[in-house]
């Protein structure tokens, strides 16, 4: 959590490999991503993270099990071999009745259930939302925030998380605070919390 401009996408773009650092080092599933060539870089980021955005970005002429399934596409496997796992995905995520639904002909909680399988189809350990429930009802975040907690609880992936809504926030293990750059290393709360209580508390001692 942090105010805006704080840092909070730039981090994620760099634990990606989105963007190179001016100063530190980023290793990223053990590899060292400044001693990687542009090509491996983005290999690595394709193998270990799943990203989820705000906006979604979903591809509008694309349906929701064609959008699942680009990661794989990409990586050039076999459209009639990844289906099962497509079909598997969209079961879980209570989106089957929509598979050959346009991005257009979706709530925003199920655009942003479509967008989460298709950073999870990959199977890659560590995903990536950069305030993924922003847009949406608080009800159809809280879907989002179940599903992301099952995706550690469940499958062992890791999720880092940007909200800037406290009741997301307590689902997380740990909640860290970002000011102009920095981990604020005053307050860091560790859960998962059914109150958001504290978390409004440390983001008021913070300033924010
Ligand atoms: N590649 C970059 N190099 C240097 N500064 C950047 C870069 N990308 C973003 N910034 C700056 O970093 C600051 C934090 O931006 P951002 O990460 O988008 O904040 P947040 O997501 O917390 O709102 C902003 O002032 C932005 O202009
Ligand atoms: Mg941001």
């Amino acid at each position: 959590m942090g105010p805006s401009g704080s840092g909070k996408s730039s981090l994620l773009h760099l634990l990606s490999g989105l963007d190179t650092p001016s100063g530190g080092e980023v290793e990223l599933g053990g590899a060292r991503l400044k001693s990687l060539s542009d090509e491996a870089r983005t290999l690595a980021r394709r193998e270990q993270v799943g990203y989820v955005f705000q906006f979604f970005h979903l591809l509008p002429n694309f349906t929701v099990r064609e959008n699942i399934g680009l990661p794989l596409a990409i990586r050039g496997e076999n459209p009639e071999r990844s289906h099962a796992r497509i079909d598997a995905l969209l079961e879980r995520l209570g989106l089957a009745h929509k598979a050959d639904s346009f991005p257009h002909e979706l709530s925003g909680g199920e655009m942003q259930r479509t967008s989460i399988a298709r950073a999870l189809i990959g199977g890659q350990p560590l995903l990536l939302c950069d305030e993924p429930t922003g847009n949406l009802s608080q009800k159809a975040g809280a879907e989002v925030m179940a599903l992301l907690r099952e995706c550690v609880d469940k499958e062992g992936r890791s999720v880092l998380l940007v909200t800037h809504n406290p009741r997301d926030a307590a689902w997380a293990d740990r909640v860290l605070f970002l000011v102009d750059g920095l981990i604020d290393e005053r307050v860091q709360l560790s859960g998962p919390h059914s109150d958001p209580a504290p978390i409004h508390k440390a983001l008021g001692s913070l300033g924010i």
